[in-house]
């Protein structure tokens, strides 16, 4: 007999962006020519020196395990690094290292969270949030993030979830943010921290993205001395490094958090694999100036994208101010065409053409509130991305493929139920 699933199992929502990736490469197979803009990922090779070190690393023999909280050399150059860019002092002792950013999710509410913990997060979300805050019988308590705000959290949120949650315990900040784009400004910051300042509340700072800022300027929670005292900053060589296949990231935490979580390593997944940290040693050292390159590059795709959304009837795009996703507003296209913004995204993969598709998500795959938005990732040539939008200009006409699309799938249509 097979065994039943744990109610988490059957429950578990998982990352949409893998599920269209998927489809994406099933249609490329079948001979359909896609514009995937679907998943967050960088169009760039690994920086040279990073992939040098890793091949050298392996033929020297640097393939057993190492420690779980990560190379003593690679921490220090971490600690050193990050903290030259931040303008803030790191000990090595406060860097953990692990198998990208996504996992320190789970770290984070490991070490913190009790069942029936409340957890402020702001939506639209980062889809692996919630599953990692039920994996610990806690619960998430949702703060939109508004366009007018330029989808900046709103410390006020934070105070009504401090005064109302019957048990709060933790808040995720992500600026840059995905999908929005909205960087949180000092000021943010500073009264989101007095506020958690004195409590027993963790911060989980997501910051994969803090090299890609095109208006204003990244702040970390980690620049203010008090609030640094109860933040778990975290990092990724998948964006800026273009590493995302290598699985490489780190936090930055209190020395005491950090041991706690090294623990939480320990017994999953034991450490990060060395000749990845040797990699990622050899990227913070000697391949900035191509990643500063990149960065550049992905600001002018950004803003390319952006400029090739305008004028569309219905959507309605401005440059974000971090990251590189668009999440133009479609609301008035998906009235309009009675269409919900994830069937909007289906449609253009799947339906709109017989031997073209566009890959993107509908806002609502990071939570309710991007409902009635597109993410477009800017992860392509600037010769994809313009050619993606005029055939997304193209296919919102064909009103025809549009009804039957509706017809085969009605869950999409706006007011069915899911
Ligand atoms: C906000 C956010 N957090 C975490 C991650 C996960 O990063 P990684 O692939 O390095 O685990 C991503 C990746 O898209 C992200 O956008």
């Amino acid at each position: 007999m097979e065994p039943g699933l744990s109610h988490f199992a059957q429950g578990l929502r998982t990352e949409t962006a893998f599920d269209v990736l998927a489809l994406a490469k099933r249609l490329i197979a079948r001979g359909k020519q896609v514009f995937e803009l679907q998943i967050g990922d960088s169009p760039f090779d690994t920086p040279s020196n990073a992939k040098a070190a890793g091949i050298a690393a392996i033929k020297a023999g640097d393939t057993h395990y190492g420690p779980s909280a990560g190379v003593s050399t690679f921490r220090a150059t971490i600690a050193q690094t990050l903290g030259a860019e931040l303008g803030i002092s790191i000990d090595a002792e406060e860097v953990l290292v692990a198998n990208g950013a996504k996992i320190f999710e789970t770290f984070f509410c490991e070490a913190f969270l009790n069942p029936g913990d409340g957890v402020l997060v702001f939506s639209p979300h980062f889809p692996t949030y919630p599953p990692n805050i039920a994996r610990r019988g806690a619960r998430m308590v949702v703060a939109p993030l508004r366009a007018e705000r330029q989808f900046r959290p709103d410390p006020e949120d934070v105070r009504r979830f401090l005064a109302n949650d019957p048990s709060p315990k933790a808040i995720f900040l992500n600026s840059p943010h995905n999908p929005t784009g909205g960087v949180a400004t000092s000021g943010d910051i500073q009264a989101i921290g007095q506020m958690i300042e004195e409590k027993d509340i963790a911060l989980f700072s997501d910051e994969p993205y803090y090299q890609m800022v095109w208006e204003g300027a990244h702040v970390s929670p980690l620049q203010f001395p008090k609030l640094r005292e109860q933040t778990v900053a975290c990092y990724t060589f998948s964006k800026s490094y273009s590493m995302s296949g290598w699985r490489l990231g780190f936090s930055i935490a209190p020395r005491k958090i950090t041991q706690a979580m090294a623990k939480m390593a320990n017994t999953t997944t034991s450490c990060a694999p060395p000749f990845i940290q040797a990699a990622g040693d050899a990227a913070l050292r000697l391949d900035q100036g191509e990643r500063d390159r990149q960065m550049a590059a992905f600001g002018g795709k950004v803003r390319l994208l952006i400029q090739n959304l305008q004028g569309i009837p219905g959507v309605e795009a401005v440059v974000p101010h971090g990251t590189f996703y668009a999440f133009p507003d479609v609301r008035a296209l998906c009235t309009r065409l009675g269409i919900k913004s994830h069937g909007l995204a289906l449609y253009l993969l799947e339906a709109a053409d017989d031997s073209i598709g566009l890959a993107c998500l509908g806002g609502e795959c990071f939570g309710e509130a991007g409902q009635g938005f597109l993410r477009f990732s800017c992860a392509g040539s600037d010769e994809v991305l313009v050619n993606a939008m005029s055939f997304f200009r193209e296919a919102i006409t064909r009103t025809e493929r549009i009804d039957a699309f509706l017809q085969e799938r009605p869950h999409f249509r706006i007011g069915a139920t899911n």
